[in-house]
C-alpha cells in the first residue's frame, strides 16, 4: 500500500505559536495577569476552548458563559489580525523542500490540525495546493491526543492508518499519531517529544534519504 503523509500546521509548517501567544497574552493582561512563554507551551496542539479554560485557571478567574464566549471571540479577532499579515516568508525552513519532494513522488498529503484557521493560513502562505485533504478544528469532535483528526485524514487520503506518517510539534499530537497506529515524527525538542518514533529539530535536519525510507516503508 502507498504511504500517506500528514502534517500538523502550527509549529510544523508555520510558526504561528508566537501569534497565538501574543493574542492570549493581550487577553490575560486585560484581565489583569501575566501569561508567560513557558505557560504558552501548554497551549500547543490544544483547542481554542481548552486554551481559554487553562488561561482562566492561570489567572484564577471564574467566567460566566457569556464572558467566556466573548473572550473566545476576542482572542480570535486579535489572532486573525496577526495572520492577516502572514506571507510565504513565514513558512518554516525546508518545509517547501519536503512538500515538493513528496509532491513530485505523487504521495498523498493531508493536513491534520486542531486550528479552525488552518485553511486561511495555508492560503496566505501559498501552500494550500499541496494538500489533498485538510482536516482541522472544524471537522473533529475530539481533540488531540485523541487520534480522530489523523484517522479522518487517513480515510480522506484512502490510506490505512498503519501506512501514514505524521509530522508533529506537540506532545498531544505525537500521542494522537501513536494512538492512531501511525509513524510519529517529532519536529522540535526531542526531550519534550520523547514519545515520537523519530525526532528532528526541524526539517533542515531531515534529508531526502530519510523521506525515501518513509516512502518505501511498506515495500
Ligand atoms: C493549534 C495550536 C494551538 C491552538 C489550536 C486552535 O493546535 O497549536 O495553540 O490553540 O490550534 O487554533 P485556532 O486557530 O482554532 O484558535
Ligand atoms: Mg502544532
Amino acid at each position: 500500500e502507498k504511504v500517506g503523509f500528514i502534517f500538523d500546521l502550527d509549529g510544523v509548517i508555520v510558526d504561528t505559536a508566537k501569534y497565538h501567544y501574543l493574542a492570549w497574552r493581550k487577553l490575560a493582561n486585560e484581565l489583569g495577569f501575566e501569561f508567560t512563554h513557558e505557560q504558552n507551551e501548554l497551549f500547543k496542539g490544544v483547542s481554542r476552548k481548552r486554551c481559554l479554560e487553562i488561561l482562566l485557571d492561570i489567572g484564577g478567574i471564574e467566567a460566566t458563559q457569556a464572558q467566556f464566549d466573548t473572550w473566545m471571540v476576542e482572542k480570535n479577532v486579535d489572532y486573525l489580525a496577526y495572520i492577516e499579515k502572514m506571507d510565504a516568508s513565514e513558512i518554516l525552513p525546508d518545509v517547501l523542500r519536503v512538500l515538493e519532494y513528496l509532491k513530485n513522488k505523487n504521495v498523498p498529503i493531508a493536513l491534520g490540525s486542531a486550528s479552525k484557521n488552518a485553511k486561511p493560513i495555508l492560503e496566505k502562505v501559498g501552500l494550500l495546493h499541496y494538500f489533498d485533504s485538510i482536516v482541522d478544528g472544524n471537522n473533529v469532535m475530539k481533540a488531540k491526543p485523541d487520534p480522530e483528526v489523523f484517522l479522518i485524514a487517513a480515510d480522506n487520503l484512502g490510506v490505512g492508518p498503519q501506512s501514514c506518517v505524521v509530522f508533529e510539534d506537540a506532545v498531544a499530537g505525537i500521542q494522537a499519531a501513536n494512538a492512531a497506529g501511525m509513524v510519529s515524527i517529532g519536529i522540535g525538542d526531542s526531550d519534550i517529544l520523547n514519545e515520537a518514533k523519530h525526532n528532528f529539530k526541524d526539517f533542515t535536519e531531515m534529508d531526502n534519504q530519510f523521506l525515501e525510507l518513509l516512502l518505501n516503508k511498506n515495500k
